[in-house]
């Protein structure tokens, strides 16, 4: 058996965990030969590929990023303005390829999805520091940019506290709020605005003001998908050609020059980006990394294709990728997380 891996859409701590585990569990034990298809599906089209061995992988579980490379914008069956999926599946026939292991978030999955229905199957691994895939309480990688998202708050809890500002912090997660909720828990954030609940600049800046009277700073933290009643979303760039192309960024800023000349106080805004997607995976992501990869394995060793892993409770499932792909998971609305921020006094931003 001959087995295709992929990563695709943005990097994310834990990626080669699963290329490790993928290739451990199907080359370690002779059941398949395995196959690394660089930079995403792109790799199908400029055909770039490399044999994995357990040797090639062998100091790789800690290190951040994708030793394949990805791409976040190669769809290709619309691809610089054609479509490209014969070609792809010519070099995919070529290499003998009898299935994918496709690691990425919703817009990969689709994309495998689609390659499926076209005879070349595949096994999915959810992939996202988003945490915002359907069927799975988590993602791998999430772990970690909560991990960041934490300390840089701590960290500038320093500032706001020794100057006495309303210091505020904008996270990643396109239109889903969980890394700031979590993070914003972990980081003792006394407001969280996330996509899910639109916020009102006029009642954070009286919550601002009410710590202020007390003599208290204010730590902010804002999801970069979060819009204040009635406005839009804050767009920094549009991709031409990619499964998602809005890139969002700059609510932070926005939302620093509403809220100065509502307090007293000076207002700061820091915005985290990449810092939350890069460095090394924490304990948690290598594990369920490692975790997803064994069993994306077994998946394929049984032939069960068109399907993707996912984490239930404590235990590894897996869930037809028809029910799965093209849909994203919000915070819901009764989120246990958005009760104990309610009840110890989080603001959420009305
Ligand atoms: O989906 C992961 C993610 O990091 C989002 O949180 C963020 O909006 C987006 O990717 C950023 O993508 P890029 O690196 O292409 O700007």
């Amino acid at each position: 058996m001959h087995i295709g891996i992929l990563t695709g859409g943005g990097d994310c701590p834990g990626l080669n965990a699963v290329i490790r585990a993928v290739t451990l569990a199907l080359v370690g034990q002779g059941a398949a030969k395995v196959t690394g298809i660089e930079r995403g599906f792109h790799g199908l089209l400029i055909r770039r590929s490399r044999t994995l061995t357990p040797e090639s992988v062998v100091d790789i579980l800690a290190e951040g990023g994708t030793i394949l490379g990805t791409h976040n914008s190669c769809d290709p069956f619309r691809f610089e303005g054609r479509d490209q999926s014969e070609q792809a599946l010519a070099y995919a026939k070529e290499l003998g390829l009898d299935a994918l292991v496709v690691i990425g978030g919703d817009g990969t999955m689709s994309i495998a999805h689609r390659f499926a229905h076209r005879g070349l199957p595949m096994v999915g691994v959810p992939k996202t520091i988003d945490n915002d895939l359907p069927a799975t309480d988590r993602t791998f990688g999430f772990d970690s940019a909560v991990a960041v998202v934490s300390e840089a708050l701590d960290r500038i809890a320093t500032t706001a506290r020794s100057h006495q500002r309303v210091m505020i912090v904008e996270t990643m997660g396109r239109y889903a709020g969980w890394i700031a909720l979590e993070g914003g828990l972990a980081g003792g954030a006394d407001v969280i605005l996330l996509p899910e609940l639109p916020f009102s600049v006029e009642a954070v800046a009286a919550h601002a003001r009410r710590r202020e009277a007390a003599g208290l700073h204010t730590l902010i933290c804002i999801a970069e998908g979060a819009r204040a009643e009635g406005e839009g979303l804050t767009v920094r760039e549009r991709i031409a050609g990619s499964p998602d192309p809005l890139r969002l960024g700059g609510v932070s800023a926005w939302l620093q020059q509403r809220l100065q000349p509502l307090v007293q106080s000076e207002v700061r805004s820091t915005l985290l980006g990449h810092t939350q997607r890069g460095g090394t995976p924490t304990a948690f992501d290598r594990i369920l990394a490692t975790r997803f990869g064994w069993h994306a394995a077994e998946l394929v060793l049984k032939g069960e294709f068109g399907r993707m892993v996912a984490l239930q409770g404590d235990t590894i499932v897996s869930h037809s990728i028809d029910a799965i792909a093209g849909h994203t998971r919000p915070v819901p609305a009764d989120d246990p997380l958005l009760q104990v921020a309610r009840g110890t006094g989080v603001m959420l931003g009305t």
